[in-house]
């Protein structure tokens, strides 16, 4: 007879995003064998979020309640937590780095080390109202010895650790959770979205070669650098396709909903000769006034704003120093992936060659992990099997205090 109470007992995990254009919950399962599955997925039009941040919590509520109604239709089970993702202008990330003096007699690093320099290098300064989302080790040096990934049992008078920090602000975050939390769901992790994405599509041999994910959404534009295995640099932008369509809307004198429509069927990131004198006139059914509506301009406006966008995060990893470190070379995904010829603008402006992001190391529904809207959901669901996959490792991780999601959330709710 089939056991019920192995359904209700499958380890699921989901992530969600709340975006701009659209909210999307994605079902995993980890199998027997630790393989992760996607199972379901549930989406939503997105009604109450600008730039990547709620801003009308009543429809933002509706389209969650409705993403995720979906999800459990489509995976048949009940969802009782979720990993979430956040974005937004306001999130920043930063290298940072911790010293701590070797004092033991025998100079051998112990645990108690490393626990203590990850402690310093968290002790940072940032803003009263901020809250960390994410610190990740990159690596150690021990004295003058860089790039070591475990310094534990080494000789040595000085450690370091190199960080990477992503914060941002508590109440933009808060919003978000206590939307989630007022369903009755318990939400066991905050993630950067920028860096679920990467998650979702990099391999690890890209991320040891170096890579930049960048996420072209509705409000807001993320990216991550990847290099020698680690998260280097992340940013995000608070613009993306909704304000292409915006300067359509103004440029060509129409309704933004129409903009939209026309930037989907008439959309090209390069603007060259193919676009010269283009028009196209509305069919008559649609009650528009029957004049042509310039192509060629709506080509130009939104290569220029796609230009810009890529030259600004080229601007700012060049800065940093990653930009040579390359290799693996850039990709893209969120919708704004579906341009034509997104690809060849990003080789032009960061001269690397350009990949569309898929979703790797993960297998299930087909129609989940080919669409570049889903990145962030999948790697939402991927970061949920890390954590859970490090919680069976260590027994029942729910018991340790340092993990308990209410003790990371006391904080913030
Ligand atoms: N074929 C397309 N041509 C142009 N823009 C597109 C296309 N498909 C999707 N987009 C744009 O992608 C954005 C939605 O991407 P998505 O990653 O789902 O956003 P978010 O994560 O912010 O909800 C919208 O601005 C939409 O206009
Ligand atoms: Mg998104």
């Amino acid at each position: 007879m089939f056991d019920l109470r192995f359904l209700e007992r499958r380890p699921l995990i989901v992530g969600l995003e709340i975006g701009t254009a659209k909210v999307c919950a994605m079902v995993g399962e980890i199998n027997a064998e630790g393989a992760l599955t996607i199972i379901g997925i549930g989406q939503s039009p997105s009604r109450g979020v600008r730039k990547g941040e709620i801003v009308e919590p009543a429809l933002a509520e509706e389209d969650v309640r409705a993403a995720l109604s979906e999800a459990e239709h489509s995976a048949d089970v009940e969802i009782r937590s979720v990993y979430l993702g956040v974005s937004g202008g306001h999130v920043v990330g930063f290298n940072n780095r911790g010293v701590q003096p070797i004092v033991s007699r025998d100079r051998e690093i112990g645990e108690d080390d490393v626990n203590d320099v990850i402690r310093n290098a968290k002790a940072i300064n940032i803003p009263a109202e901020h809250y960390v989302v994410h610190a990740i080790r990159q690596h150690f040096s021990v004295d003058d010895q860089d790039e070591i990934r475990d310094p534990v049992g080494m000789i040595g008078g000085r450690l370091e650790v190199e960080m990477h920090v992503i914060h941002g602000r508590t109440n933009r975050f808060q919003n978000a959770i206590r939307l989630v939390k007022g369903m009755h769901l318990e939400v066991e992790d905050i993630v950067f979205n920028g860096l679920a994405s990467a998650l979702g599509i990099l391999t690890a041999e890209q991320k040891e070669l170096g890579a930049l994910v960048i996420d072209l959404g509705a409000g807001a534009t993320e990216y991550v650098v990847y290099a020698r295995g680690v998260v280097k640099h992340t940013g995000v932008l608070a613009v993306g396709g909704d304000h292409v369509s915006q300067d359509i809307a103004l440029g060509l004198k129409v309704p933004q909903g129409r903009a939209e429509k026309l930037k989907f069927e008439h959309g090209d990131a390069i603007f060259d000769e193919s676009a010269k004198g283009l028009t196209h006139t509305p069919p008559h059914e649609l009650g528009l006034p029957e004049r042509p509506l310039n192509i060629e301009h709506l080509r130009c406006v939104m290569s220029l704003r796609l230009q810009e966008t890529f030259e600004i995060i080229r601007e700012e990893v060049e800065e940093a120093g990653w930009l040579n470190q390359l290799r693996g070379g850039v990709f893209i995904c969120g919708g704004g992936a579906r341009v034509p010829r997104i690809l060849e603008l990003a080789e032009r402006v960061f001269e690397l060659p350009a990949f569309p992001g898929h979703a790797r190391g993960i297998s299930g529904l087909a129609s989940a992990l080919d669409q570049p809207e889903f990145s962030t959901a999948i790697g939402l669901v991927k970061f949920g099997a890390g954590q859970a996959r490090k919680k069976n490792n260590r027994g029942s991780l729910r018991r340790l205090a340092s993990w308990s999601p209410a003790r990371i959330f006391s904080n913030l709710i």
